[in-house]
């Protein structure tokens, strides 16, 4: 869990006309004191993460990476203590090619060093980019670079766009070598770049369900210490309802899905903050058995509505219900069978938001959730009756 800079910042270098949001030690100061103070840190988010266009455009004298020395001139050891004095963590980016997307230094020819200099400066973190480099490599250099970052010592999180760069494995019936993700990397980017708006967002819970019915590998794959990464949080940012806000943190939380916001911190409303904030939904997303969740079907087709289910460590099923349909009023049922649940199994409505009910025994087999479920006008999520959008219907295993 943590906050990365590229949703709301990208490239943004000027810092002559606009100091308080260009790519600078300054930006992440502030971020990580309003994670501090803001009640993030305490919710689990810890790694500040710097992504793309921080880079001095050439290497040192001894070909070392260095940052850009304007907007860097603290350095990067500094930076990391600073995190480090506040209990946070360091994340950066770089690229497995010859430049990072961006066009600044790529690792390509310096795997070695490079890791060595992350050590050296504190690096807990590191998102590696797949841009101007052969995708026919991948499968040496990432598990090169992997190994050159253990061999440094330090402990640090190798997050991999390996796959993102792939044929996709929806389209193209493309394998994805997920068995060797799985070994070399901890989390891997599956697909294309989300962008703040709900067709993005909704275009990657539909790949989800996609994949998870045609891409051989993909639901088992996850598990503590290795998970797909559907990429950032929007939370925060303009182009989503808060609605389409919570559908996102609760999808995301089914899952099992690094929570990383793309958002600016110092600029949250209230509603935003309590959403990325719920620790009913993060305590899903982080549940220590780190299964992903499957999907149980798609109702009419994927883009429109989707049942999903999680198995958490001690035995209780999550059960999230998507309606992707945004004005469309509609009914999503599932039964206990679909579930695998026996028939005498109680459930609970969890609205993460504002519980919605308590524990009941269960009805028929169709509409378990027990209310007559309708989707609000207008957003992307499940609404049930009595005014509360039940997301999630819980099945505890006792
Ligand atoms: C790619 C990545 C993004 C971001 C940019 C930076 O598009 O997928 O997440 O890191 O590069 O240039
Ligand atoms: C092997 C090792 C891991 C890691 C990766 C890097 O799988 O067992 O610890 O070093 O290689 O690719």
């Amino acid at each position: 869990m943590g906050w990365l800079s590229w949703e709301k910042f990208r490239c943004n270098v000027d810092c002559t006309h606009d100091p308080a949001n260009c790519i600078s030690e300054h930006l992440f100061l502030e971020t990580a004191d309003r994670m501090v103070e803001d009640g993030f840190q305490d919710a689990g988010y810890e790694y500040v993460i710097i992504d793309d266009c921080w880079l001095a455009k050439e290497r040192n004298g001894d070909g070392k990476l260095q940052p850009d020395p304007d907007r860097f001139p603290a350095g990067m050891p500094a930076f990391a203590r600073y995190l480090h004095d506040r209990d946070l963590k360091f994340g950066i980016y770089g690229d497995i090619g010859t430049k990072t997307c961006g066009g600044y230094p790529g690792m390509a020819e310096h795997l070695k060093r490079d890791a060595q200099t992350y050590a050296d400066w504190g690096v807990d973190y590191l998102k590696v980019d797949g841009c101007y480099a052969d995708t026919d490599t991948y499968s040496e250099t990432y598990p090169e670079l992997g190994a050159a970052l253990n061999a440094t010592g330090r402990s640090i999180v190798y997050s991999c766009s390996w796959p993102a760069y792939l044929p996709d494995p929806v389209q193209t019936g493309f394998q994805i070598p997920y068995r060797a993700l799985r070994k070399h990397c901890n989390l891997w980017r599956n697909w294309l770049d989300i962008q703040s708006d709900w067709a993005s967002l909704k275009s990657i819970i539909i790949f989800w369900a996609e994949a998870s019915l045609h891409s051989k590998g993909f639901t088992d794959v996850a598990g503590p210490g290795a998970f797909n990464d559907p990429d950032m949080l929007i939370i925060g940012n303009e182009g989503i309802t808060d609605d389409q806000a919570k559908l996102q943190m609760g999808a995301w939380a089914i899952f099992a899905a690094p929570l990383i916001m793309g958002n600016d911190v110092r600029n949250l409303t209230e509603t935003q903050r309590a959403i990325l904030l719920n620790r009913d939904v993060i305590a899903i997303d982080q549940d220590p058995a780190g299964r992903q969740g499957s999907l149980v079907k798609c109702v009419g087709s994927c883009e429109e509505g989707q049942v999903w289910k999680r198995q958490l460590h001690n035995g209780d099923l999550v059960v999230g219900i998507f309606n992707l349909k945004n004005s469309a009023s509609r009914e999503l049922c599932v039964s206990w069978d679909e579930l695998e649940m026996g028939a005498d199994s109680v459930y609970k409505t969890f609205e993460p938001y504002q519980k919605c009910g308590e524990t009941v025994p269960l009805p028929g087999s169709c509409c378990p959730i027990g209310f007559s479920c309708l989707p609000h006008p207008d957003e992307g999520i499940l609404k049930c009756s009595e005014n509360a959008n039940a997301t999630f219907a819980f099945a505890p295993s006792s």
